[in-house]
């Protein structure tokens, strides 16, 4: 990460290699089978995700119809919840912004990771179109991530983790890393990374925002997180009341500033970004 960067004494690996178009949708079923907490959404926000355009996704996967998937990785960013993107009129300037922010806060030697980029995965796409970072990490629920892996992969060498991969390894030889949710836990094994996030920490259980939190303080890293966590508003998913982010930071992560996000966004939105 940025800070006292020696770029002289980089070494930047030459990622930019293009993969060949690939038929995806055997690999993505395959995939979602041979894991065993595919589904560990599905007892979310009350049930939100076993309705409408992710229940068709998820049927498509369960039933293994090829035809299917292949039609719904063709559409999917047409569909708003699937997608993530709720037809946010400020959407595209919003993750311009977010990737402004990563390649501010990296460089060549950073391993940046992502906590719920959507199935778009714009910022990422971005941020690797632009920038020589070491690897690119994406970690997000399993249905939401086989549509970012689809995504991404088409451009960037990308790796999809499963239980018996090393990441210290596996950032080597990847441009993109798709990391399942469940598996977080293999983040305590990178040190110094740069962490964002935009509107997933306000969708998550506290438990789970305390592993991420914990995971970033530990590992020395810094976190750049855009979420509307201190706001009146309720989840437009389960509709709990936000929480301050501020509540989850531990004492280790020194927060560096504190902004209003530059595109409008929700009441109590805030751009904070904090180092361990
Ligand atoms: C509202 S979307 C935001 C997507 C994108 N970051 C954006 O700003 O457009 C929330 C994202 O958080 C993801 N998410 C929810 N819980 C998560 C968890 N425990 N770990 C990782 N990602 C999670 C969702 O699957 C989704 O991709």
């Amino acid at each position: 990460m940025v800070d006292a960067p020696d770029l002289k004494s980089v070494v930047c690996k030459d990622v930019r290699v293009r993969v060949p178009p690939w038929a995806p949708s055997e690999q993505i079923i395959n995939l979602y089978h041979s894991d065993p907490n595919r589904d560990d959404d599905e007892n979310r926000w009350n049930g939100a995700t076993t309705e409408g355009e992710f229940a068709h996704w998820r049927g498509a996967l369960k039933s293994r119809n090829a035809v299917e998937v292949e039609h719904i990785l063709h559409t999917h960013h047409q569909h708003g919840n699937l997608n993530c993107s709720y037809e946010h009129d400020w959407n595209d300037l919003r993750w311009q912004k977010g990737a402004n922010l990563i390649m501010n806060h990296s460089s060549c030697k950073d391993v940046v990771v992502e906590i719920g980029s959507g199935s778009h995965a714009t910022v990422a796409s971005l941020v690797l179109n632009k920038s020589k970072i070491k690897c690119y990490i994406v970690c997000d629920l399993v249905p939401v991530l086989l549509l970012a892996y689809y995504n991404i992969s088409k451009n960037y060498k990308t790796h999809y983790v499963t239980p018996g991969d090393s990441l210290e390894t596996l950032i080597e030889h990847n441009e993109c890393i798709m990391l399942p949710h469940h598996m977080a836990s293999k983040l305590y094994g990178l040190n110094r990374s740069v962490y964002y996030n935009s509107y997933s920490f306000s969708e998550m259980s506290n438990i789970e925002i305390q592993e991420y939190m914990d995971i970033i303080a530990t590992t020395n890293s810094r976190l750049i997180s855009e979420n509307y966590m201190t706001g009146n508003g309720r989840c437009h998913l389960c509709n709990v009341k936000y929480r301050a982010l501020e509540h989850y930071i531990p004492t280790q992560l020194k927060i560096i500033s504190k902004n209003r996000p530059t595109t409008p966004a929700g009441a109590g939105s805030e751009v904070i970004i904090a180092q361990g």
